[in-house]
């Protein structure tokens, strides 16, 4: 059981780009444009100063409503924090 004794691997954006589109992208559109009308688009979040990793990640681990209270690993939650922090357009 190898994989237990390895130190937790920093987020992997790509990895988080796929999660988000499997678990997400049903309501948080992956595109700039935010095409499926629901939540705030990955790149609009990723432009919030107030998503913070912390707050993402305590975020994340325990969604809220009306996001489904869906248990995602930790390393899925550093992914997704990876990934949106990798699309901030930065000032
Ligand atoms: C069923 C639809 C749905 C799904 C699936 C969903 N969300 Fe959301 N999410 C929402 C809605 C609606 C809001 C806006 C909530 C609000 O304004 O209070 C939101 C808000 C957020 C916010 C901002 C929270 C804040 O404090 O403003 C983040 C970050 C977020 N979602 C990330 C995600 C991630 C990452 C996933 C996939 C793991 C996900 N959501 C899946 C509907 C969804």
């Amino acid at each position: 059981m190898d994989i237990l004794w390895r130190a937790p691997a920093a987020g992997n954006a790509v990895r988080g780009k796929h999660i988000a589109e499997r678990r997400c992208a049903a309501c948080h559109a992956l595109e700039a444009v935010n095409v499926s009308g629901g939540a705030e688009s990955f790149p609009e979040l990723s432009t919030r100063s107030d998503l913070t990793a912390t707050k993402l990640s305590s975020l994340l681990s325990h969604l809220p409503h009306p996001m489904p209270a869906i248990m995602l690993p930790e390393q899925d939650v550093k992914d997704l924090i990876a990934y949106i922090h990798a699309s901030a357009i930065l000032p």
